[in-house]
């Protein structure tokens, strides 16, 4: 790599920054488009959000990521916001254009391209099941819901109320008939065998606990189903396993990680981002 001058920053912001894998991602994107660009990380401490985020326009840096916990924080500083992170909720990305800054987010765009690309079927199932109801489970929702194909989602989590936020606002916002339903055993007794397509948007089963599973009844999923988790370490995990072996398609969370990354760099430089070589340099990644 040879930084000049002329070199442009793209980053990310986050409060902990020791474990994310974007860098690796961008930085081969970056190298295989060929362009004289940087992807580097930034550790925001709290307090200090307003600084960073303005700081681009001091700084030149060009586009940015956010994320944990700043994707709500950092709307507050930017010049616009487009429809899909007002609708989300939340900002992932974001883009000085020519001195303004511009809050997007590309996780609902990734999540869609993790399901037909990844998973190779061009229409969403029309009874979609989403369990918890934290960011990234905005993200899903406001995805599915823009469908015209999808009728109707479900929205399980532990804390009823945040599920019940979601449903009522994105219903609201997108027309589609989103319902919301508390993690009990015979929620998802009831729920998931009706559903076409199942996400885990929590963080359950997620290294080290990679014996753990929100659903705690496996004989719901089957044949004909696509399940989806968004947690990607381990890449297959309980939860995944559990559908696998019951007939359903599975897809695991370093698809929605590329694709989402992908869409980012394409913001920025205006050029079509490699989303298949950043996939596989994750997988490598994980693979060794
Ligand atoms: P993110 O932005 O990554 O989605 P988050 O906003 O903290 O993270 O949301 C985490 C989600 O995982 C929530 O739906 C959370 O449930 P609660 O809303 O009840 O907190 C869910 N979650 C985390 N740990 C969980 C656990 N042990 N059992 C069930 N749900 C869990």
């Amino acid at each position: 790599m040879n930084i000049t001058g002329k070199t442009v920053v793209y980053g990310l912001i986050a409060e902990h920054i020791e474990h994310t894998l974007s860098p690796l991602m961008q930085n081969h994107a970056i190298a295989k488009m060929g362009i004289d660009a940087v992807y580097v990380l930034f550790r925001v401490k709290p307090g200090y959000l307003e600084g960073a985020v303005r700081g681009m326009l001091s700084m030149g840096i060009r586009g940015l990521n956010v994320t944990v916990p700043y994707k709500r924080a950092v709307m507050q500083y930017m010049d616009s916001i487009t429809d899909v992170a007002e609708a989300i909720g939340a900002v992932n990305t974001i883009i000085n254009n020519n001195d303004e800054l511009i809050g997007d987010n590309t996780d609902a765009y990734g999540f869609t391209l993790c399901i037909t690309l990844g998973c190779g079927i061009d229409r969403f199932p029309g009874r979609v099941c989403v369990i918890g109801a934290g960011g990234a489970a905005r993200g899903v929702v406001y995805a599915c819901a823009i469908r015209e194909e999808v009728d109707e989602i479900v929205v399980i989590n532990r804390t009823l109320r945040k599920a019940e936020e979601i449903a009522d606002e994105l219903s609201l916002y997108t027309g589609t008939i989103i319902t919301s339903k508390p993690a009990k055993e015979e929620v998802f007794r009831e729920v998931i065998p009706s559903a076409g397509l199942v996400i885990n948007t929590t963080s359950v089963g997620m290294e080290p606990n990679i014996d753990a599973t929100p659903v705690p009844c496996p004989e719901v999923f089957h044949e004909g189903q696509v399940v989806c988790d968004i947690v990607y370490n381990p890449r297959v995990t309980r939860f995944l396993r559990d559908a696998e072996v019951h007939g359903a398609k599975t897809i695991g969370g370093l698809a929605m990680l590329a694709f989402q990354g992908a869409r980012s760099l394409s913001l920025w430089t205006g050029m079509d981002a490699p989303a298949d070589v950043m996939l596989d340099v994750l997988r490598k990644k994980f693979d060794k």
